[in-house]
């Protein structure tokens, strides 16, 4: 089959592999029809990561079962489905508590896995034509048949539910103001669920200018943090309060506000600043402990001078790690299906799985508004 090959930093291919079988009885093949490009994709493919050439990428998929093992129950031939990037046991402690982000079963020695990710299992990604899921039943999530809303039930693997995690973690509830770091895709993701959950306002802090327009469009407050700071734009905001609520949605490869260049501690110092006493961050963005990429030592080691006094005076509570998508991902799912959310207003291409190199080349440098990407295998 087809796939995305990482080659080395800067480099994938699509190139053929050998076809996914299934190895377990739990197991599907699933033949993908939708698989997105994630941020943290870019990661491995800027070489900041232990990634191999060699491993094919995307665990932000969804398809329709080909091949179904004899001990799945509840799947069939011709099901769509989409699969949280989470590759989860359904039985383990962190299971059973909804923690499936850190599945004990999956990867030994680690907890959590996910397709087609560097220290995260040995689970081949969906950036092909045909994905093996294992431990089925619990890993898929069956959408109604047919092709409506394809871009929507996609974004369910990963984005809408991580942006949703934001908020979870952040603990937004109706009425609150939130600052969101980062207009990103996950950052709008966790804009447009701060709006689900009933914020009453949602900023929205980011430099690229198409990315804050789409935080515009739905309704959220564009803070572009090169005009001044961000922190003292949001106070302004809110009498001098500062947010209820924070989400970072931006992640180590943060740039520094008002210096070029990155500071891995820049978001979460700033949300420090921009979040009013005994309010809460929620830190979807990913912190790594290791970064052979990063501005000095200590980073490298996934160590930040982070103002921890200032966090301990106002009293602020803080959430992060891998988004648990299958505790959100029904619910999601069922809003989608009634007209009550669209996430597909952040994907700005469709492209057939051929064309992932440019792809690829194209949103790492953020240009011509790529700013999330579903590749279609079968197009
Ligand atoms: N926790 C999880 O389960 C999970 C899941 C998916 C992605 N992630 C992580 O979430 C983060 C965001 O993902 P994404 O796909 O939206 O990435 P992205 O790179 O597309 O978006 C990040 C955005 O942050 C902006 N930015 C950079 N520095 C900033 C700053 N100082 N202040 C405000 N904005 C700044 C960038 O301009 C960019 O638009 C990444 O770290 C990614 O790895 C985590
Ligand atoms: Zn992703
Ligand atoms: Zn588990």
């Amino acid at each position: 089959m087809r796939a995305v090959v990482y080659k080395g930093p800067f480099k994938v291919d699509v190139e053929d592999v050998p076809d996914p079988r299934i190895e377990h009885p739990n197991d599907v093949i699933v033949r993908v029809t939708s698989t997105c490009i994630c941020g943290s994709d870019l990661h491995m493919y800027e070489g900041r990561t232990a990634a191999e050439p060699g491993i094919v990428f995307g665990h932000e998929n969804l398809g329709v079962i080909e091949e179904v093992g004899q001990a799945v129950t509840t799947l069939h031939h011709g099901d769509r489905v989409v699969m949280p990037f989470n590759v989860a046991c359904g039985f383990c402690k962190n299971c059973l508590a909804g923690f499936t982000g850190f599945c004990l079963t999956v990867n030994p020695g680690f907890a959590g896995g996910a397709y087609g990710y560097v220290a995260m299992g040995p689970y081949t990604g969906g950036q092909a034509e045909y994905l093996r899921v294992p431990y089925a039943d619990f890993n898929c999530l069956k959408l109604p048949e047919g092709q409506e809303n394809e871009a929507d039930y996609a974004l369910l693997a990963d984005i809408f539910p991580t942006g949703y995690h934001g908020c979870e973690l952040a603990d937004v509830r109706p009425g609150e103001t939130v600052a969101v770091y980062g207009a990103g895709p996950v950052g709008l993701m966790a804009a447009y669920s701060a709006r689900l959950r009933g914020a009453s306002q949602v900023f929205v802090v980011d430099r690229v200018p198409e990315r804050l327009a789409k935080a515009e469009e739905i309704g959220a407050v564009p803070i572009d943090f090169t005009a001044a700071d961000p922190a003292e734009q949001i106070r302004d905001r809110t009498n001098g309060e500062g947010s209820d609520k924070g989400v970072d949605a931006v992640g180590y490869q943060a740039q520094g506000h008002g210096t070029d260049g990155e500071q891995p501690a820049a978001v979460l110092n700033a949300l420090v600043q921009t979040v009013r006493p005994t309010g809460a961050l929620g830190v979807p963005g990913l912190y790594v402990p290791a970064d052979p990429g990063a501005p000095d030592e200590n980073a490298g080691k996934g160590m930040l001078l982070v103002a921890i006094g200032k966090l301990f005076e106002k009293g602020l509570r803080v959430g992060t790690g891998q988004a648990n998508v299958k505790r959100y991902n029904r619910q999601l799912r069922d809003m989608i299906a009634r007209g009550r959310a669209k996430p597909s207003f952040v994907v700005s291409h469709e492209l057939p799985l051929d064309q992932a190199a440019d792809a690829y080349d194209k949103f790492d440098r953020r240009v011509e508004g790529y700013t999330k990407v579903i590749l279609r295998p079968a197009a």
